[in-house]
């Protein structure tokens, strides 16, 4: 894990005391609500909140606290502002930016407690539910009534909702769903001084002033704690689809998608890009076996839903013989099955584990114009090649270098994939690599935040201006900067 050579400690900030501890005690109860490594050890049981996912960051915190309601998260935040101590909302804490996790001793408040579901309307698709409810549990519980929860991503299992409103997430259905932006109806949050901010609208339209949840939406957790959502869950569709697909070049990858556009159109629910190396590294960290028999440089998933299978199979069909006979596409499968489903979609969304599965992975989630999308991937290999870094012994810190990502939404995920974390690997990529990104007007973070990763880099995707009034948003909400401090903002 990395430590922070860079960063110094606000000693404005209070350090967590016997009494701070007697307080939160008093306030959760003294069961598990509370772990507490100030009066004791409990270094193991902190691990599990000081660790990122990709185990690269890791804070120091020494008191973890689990509210199982609003008002607690209010009582929390009103002592937690009167006395300086600062704060780290967590989730599911499956963050890829280093902002779910302390950098030094900022309590963690984690809303796994918090992990009700209030309603659902089965007329409008509207679900209403607590911050800390686990993603797949929300969209089992819209399943119910014939309805899917707007998003899904490969952290399903373990992110909470709350976690994805505060992310602004994208994942693998935003090209037919859109965003948070669009589907989050309303959103009750705790702001620093213990202010309940209820927003909790369960209206499609409301023009009203401003629209302050959107700060919340993406914010990362810089300037309110979300305890409650309100979203609006569309019509699942009955005929789901799913094909696999080899393709010889980009330009080949880039005419696959318009035509998947074109003839798809409306039940077109996925178009996912995966290089061969990501592939490969799937496969050699799983031992899976790839659904195509030969190799080829590029492969796309594409997934259809609609509401009627002959309808969809006839178009999907047509489609895939449409594409063959061009030859844009050089050999594909369609699922036949839900475990075949299963299967090709682990070929995808396996790729973020297979990733770091030799150690450690640096991860550039960029968005950039889809012409010029994947010569960032070849320019960032041929760095490695020429740079001694990488190889196939235990002497060469880079495994691979790898792209894959949500091509539908012009969203790159550039990994390195490490045998261990290497200052060298990571100073042979930034900023460069944001230096590309920039120069072609894209996004240094597409989907997955700022956090502590991107903080440094900001002014490659805003501009000057931009970030003063970010920052007076900040100071508006968070006058003692008390909220998930050090990260972006
Ligand atoms: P955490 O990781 O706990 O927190 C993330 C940030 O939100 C932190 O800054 C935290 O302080 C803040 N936060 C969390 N909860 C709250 C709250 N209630 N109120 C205020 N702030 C809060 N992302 C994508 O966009 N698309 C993908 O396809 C995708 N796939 C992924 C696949 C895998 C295998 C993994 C590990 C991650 C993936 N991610 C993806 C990253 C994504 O950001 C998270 O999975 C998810 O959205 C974070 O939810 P979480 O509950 O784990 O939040
Ligand atoms: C994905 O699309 O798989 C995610 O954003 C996670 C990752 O970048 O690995
Ligand atoms: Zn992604």
């Amino acid at each position: 894990a990395e430590s922070y050579p860079n960063l110094k400690r606000d000693s404005r900030f209070k350090e967590v005391n016997a009494d701070d501890v007697k307080f939160f005690k008093g306030l959760l109860g003294s069961g598990s609500a509370v772990i507490d490594g100030v009066n004791q050890d409990a270094s193991e049981d902190l691990e599990a909140f000081n660790a990122d996912w990709m185990r690269k960051y890791r804070g120091q915190t020494k008191v973890v606290l689990k509210p199982e309601s609003t008002e607690q998260v209010s009582k929390i935040m009103k002592y937690c502002n009167d006395n300086l101590l600062a704060v780290n909302p967590q989730g599911g804490n499956t963050g890829l930016v280093g902002g779910s996790v302390p950098v030094f001793d900022e309590i963690v408040i984690n809303l796994g407690r918090m992990n009700k579901i209030h309603s659902f309307d089965d007329v409008s698709g509207i679900l209403v539910a607590d911050a800390g409810v686990i993603l797949q549990q929300a969209d089992d519980h819209a399943a119910k009534s014939g309805f899917i929860f707007p998003l899904d991503l490969g952290a399903k299992g373990s992110c909470q909702i709350g976690g994805n409103v505060a992310t602004n997430a994208g994942g693998l259905r935003l090209i037919r769903y859109g965003s948070m932006h669009g589907n989050i109806l309303g959103l009750e949050a705790v702001l620093p001084d213990g202010t309940i901010m209820d927003d909790l609208s369960k209206l499609r339209k409301n023009n009203t002033g401003y629209d302050l949840k959107q700060l919340f939406i993406g914010g990362e957790g810089t300037i309110g704690i979300i305890t409650k959502i309100s979203i609006l869950c569309p019509q699942r569709s009955p005929a789901v689809n799913v094909a696999y697909f080899g393709l010889e070049s980009y330009e080949k990858v880039q005419q696959a998608f318009r035509e998947a556009k074109k003839q798809l159109s409306e039940i077109l629910s996925a178009f996912e890009l995966m290089d061969k190396q990501s592939q490969q590294l799937y496969k050699r960290a799983t031992g899976a076996k790839l659904p195509l028999e030969n190799e080829h440089p590029f492969y796309c998933l594409i997934e259809t839903s609609g509401s009627n299978t002959d309808h969809d199979s006839e178009k999907l069909n047509n489609f895939l013989e449409h594409v063959m006979g061009e030859e844009i596409v050089s050999d594909g499968v369609m699922a036949e099955n839900e475990t075949q489903v299963q299967n090709l979609w682990a070929c995808r969304e396996g790729i973020s584990e297979a990733g770091q599965h030799f150690g450690g992975v640096y991860k550039y989630d960029l968005s950039i114009p889809l012409p010029q999308l994947y010569d960032l991937v070849n320019e960032t290999r041929e760095r490695f090649q020429n740079n001694g870094l990488m190889g196939d012994t235990d002497d060469f810190p880079v495994v691979d270098v790898i792209g894959y990502g949500h091509m539908g939404d012009s969203n790159l995920h550039l990994n390195v994939a490490t045998r261990r974390y290497d200052k060298e690997v990571e100073k042979a990529i930034e900023p460069w690599v944001y230096e590309w990104v920039s120069k072609r007007n894209g996004s240094i973070s597409a989907e997955h935040g700022l956090g502590l990763a991107k903080k440094e880099f900001i002014g490659y995707s805003r501009s000057e201006t931009m970030i003063r009034l970010m920052k007076q948003i900040k100071q508006l909400y968070d006058p003692n900067g008390i909220m998930n401090p050090y990260k972006y903002i």
